[in-house]
């Protein structure tokens, strides 16, 4: 193996706090980051893994507009709910800083002055929308419109919240403030931009180079496209009255971009960390022989492997290895999303299973377990409550825990409670290859982690355990144990086969530690040894338990996951998803969108409406939002694609009565005819809602 470097800064990215997180964004940027650590430290590695709160941005005072408070109550709840979240799931953080401290406030501002004085930073006179009646620029979130894509009219200057398109204000028709209702009007503004074009040739070098085999593909492959479609200069402030404030004198009422401030928190945090602990901060972000990593979401791929290096490189810092982004977690079937309240909360999952009288740190484990073992590194992935119940049950307490467990009950049984003696004249083959077993899986694994490939070495754990259960029940000491009484001599095979599977026991603490820390210290505790065995140097050796030893009673390491649990969370999820009214800020909402041109009613008399009934639902593959509905019309079934899949389940809508344009020229989308709309209201949340008349009747009845 080639040599380590000198020092590791793990970063894992600044959850903005401006509500709780899910358990997605645990997947995705919290979990294998911790591993990672677990597992350097394990080498006894110098490392440092930072994160802290993203508390800037228009993502915070939106939301103290919604929960009626101010941006500084918002930021200092979900921090702490955030910071406990964590600690709860054993995120090992070394600091755990926030944006809205001084100190952040101080290296940012640093970090801008110094790039601006180099020249390395343009401005450029550009019109904004500005909302007169509160005399503030509007930022991208703060003004609504008609989506240009699909028309929905819930669509914001940053993003169509209904197909998810990126937006800029100026595509939106019909644009209004948030703020007043009122439609805004364009005003001069300067603003300072991060010329990335000026850095092609770095970036083409450096990622589509240098890196383009050690980065994920998909992490390349979303770089090279950023920097073939073009690269645009970026502005690096806002007109906003919330963030670190731009330090220039001519820049008044104008605050970083959060997009610029917030990586530079991972610098801020580990200067907080350095603080804390009297040591230096510099080597880990000036030194070469320091390898940066960052553990992010897909949705972050572009700041930290594009924007944030070429400030990184213009501010004379090192540059990160690797950024091993992950993909998107699903949910049940659907993508998971705050907005539209279908997702599981880390405190959730803390509240039902960590924080019961059967919980404790098997359930943290039993999450890590399952969200490493589904964990989206090459493509998206799904989180079912089913497929949590079979890791648990057929995995962790079937394989892992059945073997730890029977090996104890065996050695008290067979051995008087101590590590029995292994006699080398007794030995075999079926030894000799589970000793080889552990060293190969120990070489895997560690290849696997330093790869950052989670998924695969988990799965290297649980097979080492898999083959455990195997060599036991090839040797069948118990059944030997029968023998001893007229053949003393057989009670050597019983001593090997226990002598072994202790150690396997031993170097399975070792090996699953990053992934299951808890687990693992419980196993310390029942082999009565110090944590200090659970160095990573001392997996693949059959000498870490002593002879002679006696060991604790076994405890269970896992319990099981019983179908009650999961019926009980999929109901919970449901219910949740279907009572939400508070996905978007209600109280506030700008009033109403404007109407539509004036019709006669002839134009109205030449839509055919009519009742019908649903009588069947399902998802239309490839296509998120869509279900194909059949439509009983009393005189006739029509097929109809309505664009309701983020909002209904398919069993939801089936027999539902519901009003439908019967006379809309046919439509084929992928692939299908669909004859026909569904009419549907949309709340101030954006919830649909079926338009139905008031009571039951007959299929075909015109509606006018
Ligand atoms: N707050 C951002 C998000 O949740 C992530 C910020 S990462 C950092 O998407 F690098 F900017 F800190
Ligand atoms: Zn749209």
């Amino acid at each position: 193996m080639s040599a380590h470097p000198k020092r590791y800064l793990v970063t894992s990215a600044l959850p903005y706090a401006n509500g709780l997180k899910h358990i997605g964004h645990l997947a995705g940027a919290y979990v294998p980051a911790d591993i990672y650590v677990r597992y350097l430290r394990a080498q006894k590695r110098d490392v440092v893994f930072v994160c802290g709160s993203d508390e800037h941005g228009t993502a915070i005072p939106i939301q103290a507009m919604k929960e009626g408070t101010t941006a500084q109550a918002i930021i200092d709840k979900y921090h702490q709910a955030m910071k406990e979240d964590f600690q709860d799931l054993h995120i090992s953080f070394d600091v755990y800083h926030r944006t809205s401290d001084p100190l952040h406030h101080e290296t940012s501002q640093e970090f801008f002055t110094y790039l601006h004085q180099r020249g390395q930073l343009e401005t450029k006179e550009t019109e904004q929308y500005y909302d007169e009646s509160s005399r503030t620029f509007l930022a991208d979130r703060y003004i609504k419109g008609t989506c240009p894509h699909c028309k929905s009219d819930r669509a914001f200057g940053d993003q169509c919240e209904s197909c998810g398109t990126a937006l800029s204000p100026d595509e939106l028709i019909n644009p209004v403030s948030t703020i007043s209702g009122a439609a805004p009007f364009k005003k001069k503004t300067t603003h300072w931009y991060l010329p990335l074009a000026q850095h092609e040739s770095f970036l083409r070098e450096w990622i589509l180079n240098e890196h383009r085999q050690d980065w994920r593909a998909t992490v390349v492959g979303q770089c090279k496209s950023w920097i073939e479609g073009g690269l645009q200069s970026r502005a690096v402030t806002r007109d906003l009255d919330w963030g670190v404030k731009v330090p220039l004198q001519e820049a008044d009422g104008k605050v970083l971009y959060v997009w610029f401030d917030a990586p530079i928190g991972y610098i801020s945090a580990t200067r907080q960390w350095a603080q804390d602990t009297g040591k230096d901060w510099k080597p880990y972000w000036y030194d070469n022989d320091t390898q940066l990593v960052h553990f992010i979401g897909k949705d972050n791929i572009v700041f930290h492997c594009i924007i944030f290096p070429v400030m990184l490189k213009l501010h004379g810092n090192i540059l990160p290895v690797n950024v091993p982004a992950n993909e998107f977690l699903n949910l049940e079937g659907d993508k998971m999303s705050t907005s539209r309240n279908w997702k599981l909360d880390m405190r959730d999952y803390i509240t039902d299973f960590v924080k019961k009288e059967n919980g404790g740190d098997q359930c943290v484990d039993m999450l890590r377990y399952y969200l490493t073992q589904i964990a989206p590194e090459t493509k998206d992935s799904e989180f079912t409550w089913k497929g949590f119940q079979d890791a648990v049950n057929n995995e962790l307490v079937s394989i892992f825990g059945n073997y730890v467990n029977r090996t104890f009950v065996l050695m008290h049984k067979l051995c008087q409670g101590k590590v029995p003696t292994f006699h080398e004249d007794k030995s075999d083959a079926l030894d000799a290859a589970l000793v080889n077993d552990i060293q190969l899986a120990k070489e895997r694994i560690t290849a696997c982690l330093e790869q950052y490939r989670f998924r695969e070495g988990l799965f290297e754990v649980i097979d080492l355990a898999r083959k455990g259960n195997k060599y036991m029940q090839e040797k069948e000491p118990w059944i030997v144990a029968k023998k001893v009484a007229a053949q003393p001599d057989q009670q050597g095979l019983i001593d090997n086969c226990l002598h072994h599977c202790l150690q396997l026991t031993a170097n399975l603490a070792i090996l699953a530690q990053p992934f299951l820390p808890g687990t693992s210290k419980k196993m310390c505790h029942m082999m009565k040894v110090v944590d200090r065995i659970l160095d990573w140097e001392h997996a693949g050796s059959m000498k870490l338990l002593s002879v002679g030893y006696s060991l604790r009673e076994p405890q269970l390491l896992f319990r099981k996951i019983e179908d009650a649990e999961i019926t009980a969370q999929i109901t919970k999820l449901k219910h949740a998803f279907m009572n939400d009214a508070s996905s978007l800020p209600v109280s506030n909402e700008p009033g109403h969108l404007p109407l539509k041109p004036e019709i006669g009613i002839d134009d109205f008399s030449k839509i055919d409406l009519r009742t019908g009934i649903v009588l069947a639902a399902q998802k239309v593959p490839k296509a998120d939002k869509l279900l194909q509905l059949e439509v009983d019309l009393g005189f006739e079934k029509r097929t109809i694609l309505s664009g309701i899949a983020l909002h209904f389940q398919p069993e939801e809508v089936v027999g539902k009565q519901v009003v439908v344009v019967t006379n809309l020229a046919p439509r084929k989308m992928r692939g299908i005819d669909s004859q026909g709309m569904i009419l549907m209201a949309e709340d101030a949340s954006g919830k649909l809602h079926f338009v139905q008349p008031s009571s039951m009747i007959n299929g075909g009845s015109t509606v006018s």
